[in-house]
């Protein structure tokens, strides 16, 4: 296993394991060097939104790379207030990008009203081939299985935020039994559990860092991860989680660790 791993959709597409996060990544020459470190360093894999408000730097670094799109996988996300615009929005977003298809298109959040109208229009979009795969973010089991008494296509995704410290073991284990592939957001925590000190005892066993810890943690659950760095050092630090592997007993460590602790929004409270 290396950088370039990836897992295989239900649709046949190869989704990279670790993708770079780039929310809060600000459009311009920051958005731009940040995404280009990644790319020179292996990564193959980026995540944005139009909501990140920085598609058009992403679209730009890739550009300015010279790899051929083939050889990367882009996802992009329909923001909350556009459901019922889906496809104009979509269309946008690939302006943005500079990009004649996305590898990845996501319904951001599932908004109560307007989430099945939504992925019916993602459905549209799919159909075109302008977006490789089609999927959802932010769902609960509940939202899911809404969607797959309703939907023609099955999403291929479901973005949530997962970490040792909020494993949502049943979502998973539903994500996996229809075949739908779940990618961990926020799976740092934001920093803010990097202290820990029970996972500082175990990186300290690996000679890894927290974070490496907590992305090789996603990885072995076969989780695709995507954490965010802004700083060419930590960036290069995340990726370099594919020399070393987990035992079953740390593995289960480190699932005991949750305390439902979020660092983002809470879409259980969707209805
Ligand atoms: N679908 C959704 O609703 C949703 C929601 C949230 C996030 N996301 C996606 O998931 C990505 C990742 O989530 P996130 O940005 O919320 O949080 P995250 O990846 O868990 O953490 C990012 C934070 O950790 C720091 N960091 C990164 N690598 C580190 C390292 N090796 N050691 C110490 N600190 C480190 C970063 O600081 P520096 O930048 O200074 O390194 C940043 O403050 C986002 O960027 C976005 O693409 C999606």
């Amino acid at each position: 296993m290396d950088i370039h791993s990836t897992r295989t959709l239900h649709n046949g597409v190869q989704i990279p394991l670790l993708g770079l996060g780039t929310w809060q990544i600000l459009s311009g020459p920051q958005a731009e060097n940040v995404v280009g470190w990644a790319l020179e360093s292996g990564y193959r894999h980026i995540d944005t939104a139009a909501a990140y408000d920085n598609e058009q730097s992403v679209g730009r670094a890739i550009e300015r790379s010279s790899i051929p799109h083939n050889e990367l996988f882009v996802t992009t996300k329909l923001w909350n207030t556009d459901h019922l615009i889906a496809e104009k929005a979509f269309a946008t977003s690939l302006k943005k990008l500079n990009l004649s298809y996305v590898d990845l298109y996501l319904v951001h959040y599932p908004i109560s009203q307007t989430r099945i109208q939504a992925w019916k229009s993602l459905e549209k979009i799919a159909k075109t081939g302008q977006a490789r795969a089609i999927g959802v973010s932010n769902f609960t089991v509940s939202h899911l299985k809404e969607l797959l008494e309703q939907c023609e296509i099955v999403p291929a995704v479901n973005q949530v935020e997962f970490s040792p410290f909020l494993f949502q073991k049943e979502l998973l284990e539903y994500c996996q039994k229809n075949k739908i592939q779940l990618t961990a957001y926020s799976p740092l925590t934001r920093g803010l559990r990097l202290d820990d000190d029970r996972l500082l005892d175990l990186a300290d066993r690996y000679r890894k860092t927290p974070a490496q810890l907590l992305i090789r943690w996603a990885i072995q659950h076969e989780i695709v991860v995507i954490p965010k760095s802004s700083q060419k050092g930590r960036i290069i630090e995340n990726g370099n989680v594919f020399d070393f592997s987990l035992t079953a007993k740390h593995m289960d460590v480190l699932d005991n660790f949750n305390e439902n602790f979020r660092v983002c929004w809470d879409p259980t409270k969707e209805t």
